[in-house]
């Protein structure tokens, strides 16, 4: 049977805070399906439907945001989703290469989960990264830059310890030294 999700007393009003920054409930889908996903950890179809019940807007236009969307999972995922960028500039810098060996070293495919529910990898598009390609983004959070086989048994083994990526900064060529 489908799993119910339903919004607090609590909830409503926090949704209610955000629409209010909005001139009509359909602009505040996004920062409500955010909301959304904080709280059940993915934005699948019966949680779509709780965000349409709630702001009073169609359920085909929640849907046509969310899977526009990589950001928004579709269906539970892992504790962490490695988003592994195969657009043009990783692709030619060996975005596939990497995602390949994230695959075979987790036991699964892109779109799938271990099965000990600590790690889902996708294949996505542009990060907007491209100048430290190959890329990849844990959880809609940190990005690993210019990856390699051992940036990445790095980053794996740390997440199973718990520890997050350090965040890495990725100035602008008009930031670097002497321009
Ligand atoms: S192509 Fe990978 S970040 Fe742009």
């Amino acid at each position: 049977m489908a799993e119910t999700y339903t919004f607090t007393d609590k909830d409503l009003k926090e949704i209610e805070k955000i629409t209010a920054k909005y001139p009509d409930k359909q602009s505040a889908v996004l920062p409500v399906l955010w909301y959304a996903q904080d709280k059940f950890g993915h934005t699948d179809p019966a949680v779509q439907q709780l965000v349409s019940k709630t702001l009073g807007v169609p359920e085909a236009h929640i849907r046509g945001v969310v899977s526009f969307y990589t950001q928004f999972y579709e269906k539970p995922m892992g504790k962490n989703v490695l988003d592994v960028c195969t657009c043009l500039s990783c692709q030619v810098s060996g975005g596939y290469d990497m995602l390949h060996y994230i695959e075979e070293k987790l036991g699964i495919k892109a779109g799938e989960t271990t099965p000990d529910g600590e790690f889902s990898v996708q294949s996505v598009e542009c990060l907007g990264a491209c100048g430290y390609a190959p890329i990849l983004q844990v959880t809609n959070d940190k990005f690993v830059n210019h990856l390699t086989p051992e940036k990445v048994d790095k980053l794996i083994e740390d997440l199973r310890a718990g520890k997050q990526p350090d965040f890495e900064s990725n100035p602008m060529p008009q930031h670097e030294k002497g321009s």
